[in-house]
């Protein structure tokens, strides 16, 4: 993958049960962008990202209490692929209603999977690393990655969005029982 950032550090990704996953980050104030500190955390949370198999990580994840995140969408199918992103600061704005089913998991309850809903998409107003502005509108997978990281900025895990939790399981037995296969659920 060319796109692959090879700079960066490989941190450390704390999991359930570390205070950080569930307090609220804070904002990133204006005489940070552009710094060390900010290009830094950006590069090192898609190298993490990366490394560990993910598709997306939030600055908490890492033990920062800052609201940045990271993603990066593989193509895969009719799905499109999105390079890799970081957000600083980003701001939400939910379209349609959250009766999306679709599987998640996170590198910070590692091993486990389930059906969380979703907005079917979401209008993004942040910024960059070096602090110039992003606006766009990301749908489908690409709006749940960033519905999923956005919630780790809030202290948000997603299976406090998971409506049914039969359909929390292991990695293993999802590929073995529910990976392809909808499971019909009320949402
Ligand atoms: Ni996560």
């Amino acid at each position: 993958m060319s796109t692959r950032p090879l700079d960066g550090r490989h941190r450390t990704v704390v999991r359930l049960g570390n205070p950080v996953l569930r307090e609220r980050a804070q904002e990133v104030p204006r005489e940070r962008f552009g710094t060390r500190f900010l290009t830094d955390l950006g590069r090192d949370l898609l190298r993490t990202m990366f490394e560990d198999n993910g598709v997306g990580l939030a600055a908490p994840q890492v033990g920062a209490g800052v609201r940045v995140l990271a993603y990066y969408v593989p193509g895969e199918g009719d799905r499109h692929e999105v390079a890799p992103q970081v957000l600083v600061n980003p701001v939400l704005t939910l379209l349609g209603e959250p009766t999306e089913l679709g599987w998640e998991g996170c590198l910070s309850l590692p091993g486990l999977r389930g059906m969380v809903p979703r907005h079917p998409a979401v209008k993004v107003s942040a910024f960059d690393t070096d602090g110039n502005p992003l606006t766009f509108e990301a749908e489908g997978f690409h709006g749940r990655v960033i519905q999923h990281e956005y919630d780790h900025l809030d202290g948000i895990v997603f299976v406090d969005r998971m409506r049914d939790m039969s359909s929390l399981m292991f990695e293993e037995e999802w590929e073995q029982y529910a990976k392809e296969k909808d499971l019909p659920m009320e949402v």
